[in-house]
Order: structure tokens, then sequence, then C-alpha cells
């Protein structure tokens, strides 16, 4: 047996010139955790060309969605760029990664963070209702240079509260808090930043981050990922993994050079 599906794509959106994401079709044996990512690609001169993208898509959906970014010389991401409705695309079978929630301690409040195309795997997680059952409140921060970059704003403060069975819980729950870097927007600054002075807590209305009670998965660059990591473990949590569950989980966002 093959290690991919072949898949079909079924839509594409380009949200900038650098980011876009696509539907595909699913195979329905193909099983995953909300949070987790699988291999994708496509043929090239015969031979499978992968990378490693979080399912942005719930696990109970018919189809799958991915967010990626668009690099110009990348090898996939350039052509996976000009990806049109029915051209082919393969799904590794194998779906795996620590964004899970089973790799948290129960607690209070739930914490998001992403950066760039790291807001993938909790666009699964925010659609998931055992988050909802878990946690009191479940704050997801994305945080983008650009206004434009704020991939899926609209469909989680309008489309998810309307949503026929999680709207409830989602409108009384979860809290969206996008961050804009270099350009002028409601909420600015880096939520490294936002986190150290305080301004993320006043502006949601939560206390302060604490081991004891808030939970945090992280998704984003290796640098935003390294500075989170050092202020999560000087504040007293510890990193879960498969093993053992712990205070936060990281995991990197998709990169191509
Ligand atoms: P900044 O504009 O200050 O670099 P990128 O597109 O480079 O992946 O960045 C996505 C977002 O993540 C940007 O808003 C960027 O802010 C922010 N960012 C970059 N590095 C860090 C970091 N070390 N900690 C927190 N946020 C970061």
């Amino acid at each position: 047996m093959s290690n991919f599906y072949e898949e079909r794509v079924l839509s594409v959106h380009h949200w900038t010139d650098t980011l876009f994401s696509f539907k595909t079709t699913r195979d329905p044996t193909f099983r995953f955790k909300n949070g987790q990512f699988t291999m994708i690609g496509i043929q090239v001169e015969g031979k499978p060309l992968l990378r490693a993208y979080s399912v942005v898509s719930p696990n109970y959906e018919d189809g799958l969605e991915f967010f990626s970014i668009k690099v110009q010389n990348g090898p996939l991401t350039s052509r996976l760029q000009h990806l049109k409705e029915g051209d082919p695309v393969i799904v590794g079978r194998k779906a795996t990664g620590t964004l899970v929630l089973d790799n948290l301690l129960p607690g209070r409040n739930l914490y998001l963070m992403g950066t760039g195309t790291g807001l993938a795997p909790f666009m699964s997680l925010i659609r998931d209702p055992e988050t909802y059952e878990r946690f009191e409140k479940v704050v997801l921060l994305h945080g983008c240079r650009q206004v434009s970059e704020l991939a899926y704003g609209e469909l989680i403060t309008k489309d998810l509260p309307q949503d026929e069975f999680l709207g409830e819980e989602i409108s009384s729950k979860l809290i969206y808090y996008p961050t804009v870097t270099r350009e002028p927007f409601r909420n600015r600054g880096r939520i490294t930043d936002l986190i150290t002075s305080g301004q993320l807590f006043t502006d949601i209305g939560l206390p302060a981050l604490e081991a004891e009670h808030d939970r945090v998965m992280l998704c984003g660059s290796p640098q935003m990922l390294a500075d989170l990591k050092i202020m999560l473990e000087g504040s007293g949590f510890s990193e879960g993994n498969h093993g053992e569950p712990g205070h936060y989980v990281i995991e990197k966002a998709f990169v191509e050079k």
C-alpha cells in the first residue's frame, strides 16, 4: 500500500501575494487529530515532493484544507501556489504532531499563539468541541506583519459564532486576538511584547498567564518559539509531549526557503 493518498483540489483562495489556502478531497480512511499535520505535495517528474502541513479543517469535515506561504524559489510552494480546482495533490496517510489536546494537562484557559501560517493547526482546534469541553476560555492569538495577512479573520468572527453545532460555545468561550506589527491596527505589537507589557490581558480581560491555570500551544517561526519558550519556562510552565502532558506544547510553522 502506498504511503500517500491521491486527492484533488476543490478550491484555492489567495489571501495575499505570499499566502494562500486550498481545499482538497479527503479519503474517508484518513484519520487525524485536530492540531496535527501531515505531508502534502505534488508529483514532480514522477517523484513526490512533500512538506509538512497542518490541517486547517476540523477532523469531522469531509474535505481537507491547508494554509501555505508562497516562496518564489521554494521547491514546493513555487509550484503549489499555481494549483487549480481539479489538480491532483498527494496527502500523507499518517498525521502526527504535538499540538493536540491530550498533550496538555487540564487547565482553565487555553492560549493558542500563532504567527504567520502558524495559525493553521489552531483553525482545526477552535472547531473541535473537545477544546470547549476542556477549557473555560480559548484565546486565539494571531501575529502578522500586515493586516492583509490575518487570514481566516472573517471565518472566525462571522461564520464560527453562527455555526449550527458549535456557535454557542464559540461565542461564549473563544477570544480572537489578531495583532499586527508593521502597520496600524487596533492591536499592535509582537505576541511576546503584548504578554510582557500586560497589554494582552488588559485587552481581553483575563489575568496574566500562570502555569497553575493556563495552557499554551505555540506555532510559529523558530525565533518566536524560542522567545516564548524562555518566557513560559521562566514562569514555571513545563513542555508537554506524547509521553507526558505539560503546561504548553510547541510546533514549528511551515517554512520553505
Ligand atoms: P515583526 O514584524 O516585529 O518581525 P514573519 O512573517 O517574519 O514570520 O513574522 C510574523 C509575525 O511574527 C510578525 O508580526 C513578526 O513581528 C512576529 N515575530 C517575529 N519574530 C518574533 C518573535 N521572536 N517573537 C514574537 N513575534 C515575532
